[in-house]
């Protein structure tokens, strides 16, 4: 009684949607077509798989209910798995080695421990000035910079290792090598099994690439090991440390190996993108960068060099990072799935373990959450504002417990990244830049690059 079907775009017989879906930018494709169905909800046949779209607030609210729904590991997850193996972000919710790492990990991203990472932070953020000073009034590649910001700071603080990006003109191999991987993850997910073992040479260069990566992995870990590196509360001295409380053992060598390459991954792409999209979003708005501006003057005077709890005490930079997260998610999609056949909104039947997409943009842009939804509006998030959100409306972190265990550690360093960028640098947007979006696994300003230049000069 009362079930209405799942409606989806005109496909093409026998191939579904496959052949309609581009290559590049498939989730900003996505959200293209979620204008069509203002119902929050549609479905499409992608590689001879059922995949559900939703991004109404009410609809989410359900697929948001874990006792309901959990997060499976389909493509392109299933294929990510090649490389972060049972790693926290692609294990499956009932394998031990998710619990296990969780449990061990969580004291490592608590409030308390952010303020251990934060000499660490400050240091390669202040290496992050320092190139800028020395290419003062030439162009830089925003987004670069703040990957490479985003690598050391992750390495260094989870793990006692320094790439020391900054001291070099090119992007370090492992980065290359993980772009490459990821955009093969991609692609396999949008094509037939058969179809990925016809590319034999693509799967030759997957390969190595994996290869490449691990054995960066494999030496960090070495290095601890050897004694040469870090502490024992960081990431890497938990893992090979602590015994989880719950089974009385500790991770296993290749788990621990998944996790650091795990979290060299997810902790550093998603928050350049954050970075790279928040300072669009200011040189767009120049009355909010004007209160940014003023924020920093009026906390950071001169040179003044941040403390932890001034960090904490900034209110203008962390509205500027949430409205950045609401219009330009870095994640630009999650999965989720039902554990028993359901129907959502009443009327949408869902069968056990179809998959189930929760768009952002559409979900972060809904005019029943949110109004001016394409406004960059940071008054949004005062206090007063923000209790009057719609609960399910906001997920750039995820939901639940398989929400990002990092959220903590990206704030913080992307305001003091932020804070300290706009203590030091004034921005001239001389290629007029137009956003150009590109989507690998996670989303980044492509080519993004503006002339940077002291606010104050020296005498
Ligand atoms: C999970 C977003 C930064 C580590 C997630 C998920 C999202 C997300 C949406 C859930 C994925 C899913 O449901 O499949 C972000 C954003 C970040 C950020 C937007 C920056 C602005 C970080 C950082 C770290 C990190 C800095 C590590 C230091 C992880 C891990 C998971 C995760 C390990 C998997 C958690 C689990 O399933 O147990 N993140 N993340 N993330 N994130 Fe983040």
């Amino acid at each position: 009684p009362g079930l209405r079907p799942i409606r989806s775009p005109r496909g093409i017989p026998v191939l579904g949607h496959t052949p309609h879906i581009p290559s590049t930018n498939p989730v900003a494709y996505f959200g293209e077509l979620s204008r069509q169905f203002p119902e929050g909800i549609f479905s499409m046949d992608i590689a001879g798989q059922e995949n559900v779209f939703v991004y109404d607030p009410d609809l989410v609210t359900e697929i948001c209910d874990e006792t309901r729904f959990g997060k499976p590991i389909l493509p392109p997850l299933s294929h990510v798995r090649d490389y972060a193996g049972a790693g926290l972000f692609t294990a499956h919710d009932d394998e031990e080695a998710w619990g296990m790492a969780h449990r061990v990990l969580l004291p490592a991203f608590s409030q308390r421990a952010m303020k251990r990472y934060f000499g660490q932070m400050l240091e390669i953020a202040q290496n992050l000035v320092g190139k800028w000073e020395r290419e003062q009034g030439q162009l830089v590649n925003v987004t670069d910079d703040y990957t490479r910001l985003t690598l050391d700071t992750i390495a260094l603080s989870g793990f006692g290792h320094r790439f020391d990006s900054f001291r070099d003109e090119e992007l370090h191999p492992f980065l290359t090598a993980l772009l490459q991987a990821l955009v093969e993850s991609m692609r396999r997910s949008q094509e037939l099994p058969m179809m990925t073992k016809l590319r034999k040479s693509d799967d030759r260069t997957y390969r190595e690439n994996i290869r490449l990566m691990r054995e960066l992995v494999e030496a960090v870990i070495k290095e601890r090991r050897q004694g040469t590196s870090g502490g024992e509360d960081d990431l890497l001295g938990l893992m090979l440390a602590a015994v989880d409380p719950d089974t009385g053992r500790p991770l296993a060598d290749d788990n621990v190996r998944d996790q650091v390459l795990t979290f060299l991954i997810a902790g550093h792409e998603t928050t350049s993108g954050l970075l790279s999209f928040a300072t669009y979003s200011l040189l767009r708005n120049p009355q909010v960068l004007a209160q940014a501006y003023a924020e920093v003057d009026r906390m950071l005077p001169g040179d003044t060099v941040p403390d932890y709890d001034t960090i904490t005490k900034l209110d203008v930079i962390p509205r500027v990072l949430e409205e950045t997260l609401r219009l330009w998610a870095p994640i630009p999609q999650i999965m989720k799935a039902p554990l028993q056949d359901t129907l959502i909104g009443g009327h949408y039947h869902l069968k056990q373990g179809t998959k189930t997409n929760l768009l952002m943009f559409p979900l972060h842009t809904h005019p029943k959450a949110w109004e001016r939804p394409l406004e960059f509006d940071i008054d949004r998030w005062l206090p007063d504002n923000r209790a009057q959100h719609h609960p399910h409306a906001y997920k750039p972190f995820g939901n639940g417990r398989r929400a990002c265990i990092g959220r903590q550690f990206a704030l913080t360093e992307a305001r003091l990244a932020l804070a300290l960028v706009l203590q030091k640098f004034k921005f001239s947007d001389v290629t007029d830049y137009r956003m150009d979006v590109r989507e690998a696994l996670t989303r980044k300003p492509g080519d993004f690059e503006v002339v940077v230049r002291p606010r104050h000069e020296r005498e």
